[in-house]
């Protein structure tokens, strides 16, 4: 019998999951909640908003089907996944418990500090003098982040003492972040290259996926404000045996054992934020989901058929699940609307879709169709143009050639995905 699998979520990453499950003989249907115009090619989207928990368990009801996938962190941290396993659906995504991991900064650090994995040294503040206080405790530049979900955005590193004031009092006096910034984190600046490691985890192995580079600053050089992500590729070239094995014994091991010793069910996608320093890697962050755009580049090396391991993780089998990567590289660049990540326009009409390459990926993050089934931007980040080839500069020159053949006005995009930096 083919399953049916339910995704939930419109954005790149969700495109790029449902590209993937699709190529699998055992999926029979794909249903997506909300989905995009781009899912629409492979799914029947479902107009419920990912959100809306009451919601998406009552299509997961309906539907019955035989997986859920959750794509993104706010159903996660709302206890989506409860609520559909009550229903006896499995579900690809970890528990409200686990997801903390992600909802709460501090509630991460203190599972690091007990677990002794490496990561920077923080405090946590709830009192606005008392953080106005210690401003200065780690020097400058000084990490400042909101506690709670804050879109990829709650993290301000200020430069100075000036910098880092006006940033306390936005989030908690402006409340720019709303309650996720009732509690604020100070922590130490670390230097160094960052990197992102998706691991596939269950209560049987923590799994590495092939690593992957993001860059989160809006523009060129990495100057600009942060952002969910502005592009990709995999596997980075700050990656080497010796960096894997560190990362292998300092990080995955003890988290595996601290899900252990705390109870923690996990069963999904952990995503390890990391700075690479002098003294080794440390932990920025834990993410309880699927990167994005991360996964797009990284999807694209699966041989693996993905449906067989989401399985395997819901059934805590993943130490015995075969998962095969490519010798491919890919590079994955976001188009996005002017102002993203701040206020910006939507319902411009993209062209030029039907011009990309056979072989070029194009995963759709924020579209939608228009009243003529033309296809319309409908979010900050709008696509993700995704390209594999033998080499990295290859597949860097082949995302780029098909991004310059789409066209939406005040489309903005970087021009050095795929460029090293170190800091
Ligand atoms: P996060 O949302 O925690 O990943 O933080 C967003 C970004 O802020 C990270 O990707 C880093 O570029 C930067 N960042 C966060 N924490 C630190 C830190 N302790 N030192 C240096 N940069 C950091
Ligand atoms: N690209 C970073 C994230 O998904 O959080």
């Amino acid at each position: 019998m083919k399953k049916k699998v339910l995704i939930v979520g419109g954005g790149g990453r969700e495109h790029a999951i449902a590209w993937k499950l699709a190529q699998s003989p055992k999926v029979g249907e794909i249903v997506c909640a909300p989905g995009n115009a781009g899912i629409a090619e492979l799914a029947r989207c479902e107009d419920v908003s990912a959100e809306d928990t009451e919601a998406v368990a009552a299509l997961a009801a309906s539907e019955a089907p035989d997986l859920v996938v959750i794509g993104p962190e706010t159903p996660l941290a709302n206890g989506l996944t409860d609520r559909i396993e009550a229903q006896g659906i499995p579900v690809f995504g970890p528990n409200e418990k686990c997801a903390r991991l992600e909802a709460s900064k501090s509630f991460t650090k203190r599972f690091l500090e007990r677990h002794g994995i490496p990561t920077a040294r923080y405090r946590a503040f709830t009192d606005r003098e008392e953080l106005e206080a210690n401003i200065g405790i780690y020097g400058f530049p000084v990490a400042l982040k909101a506690d709670g979900l804050a879109a990829g955005k709650g993290v301000v590193i200020a430069e100075s003492e000036e910098e880092a004031l006006r940033a306390v009092r936005d989030m908690m006096e402006e409340r720019v972040f709303g309650a996720a910034g009732d509690k604020v984190i100070a922590e130490e600046y670390l230097r160094g290259a960052e990197a992102s490691v998706l691991c596939f985890a269950d209560g049987s192995a923590i799994v590495p996926m092939e690593s992957a580079q993001d860059y989160k600053r809006i523009f060129d050089e990495d100057r600009g404000p942060n952002t969910g992500g502005m592009g990709t590729y995999s596997p980075s070239l700050l990656f080497d045996a010796s960096l894997e094995a560190q990362i292998e014994e300092r990080i995955l091991r003890p988290t595996f054992e601290g899900f252990r010793a705390d109870g923690l069910d996990f069963k999904g996608v952990l995503f390890i934020g990391l700075m690479i320093t002098d003294d080794g890697p440390k932990v920025i962050e834990f993410n309880n989901r699927f990167g994005d755009p991360e996964t797009q580049s990284v999807l694209c090396r699966l041989d693996t058929d993905l449906l067989d391991i989401f399985v395997a993780v819901t059934e805590n089998r993943l130490s015995t699940q075969e998962i095969k990567w490519n010798d491919d590289r890919a590079v994955c660049v976001v188009m996005a609307s002017d102002g993203y990540p701040g206020a910006y326009e939507k319902g411009k009409i993209i062209r030029g879709l039907d011009e990309v390459d056979d072989d070029a990926l194009v995963f759709h993050a924020g579209t939608k169709f228009g009243p003529g089934g033309e296809i319309l931007t409908a979010g900050g980040r709008v696509l993700g143009v995704t390209a594999v080839g033998k080499t990295h500069d290859e597949a860097r020159q082949k995302a780029y050639n098909n991004v310059r053949k789409i066209t939406f006005e005040g489309a903005r995009y970087r021009t050095d995905i795929g460029v090293v930096y170190r800091r």
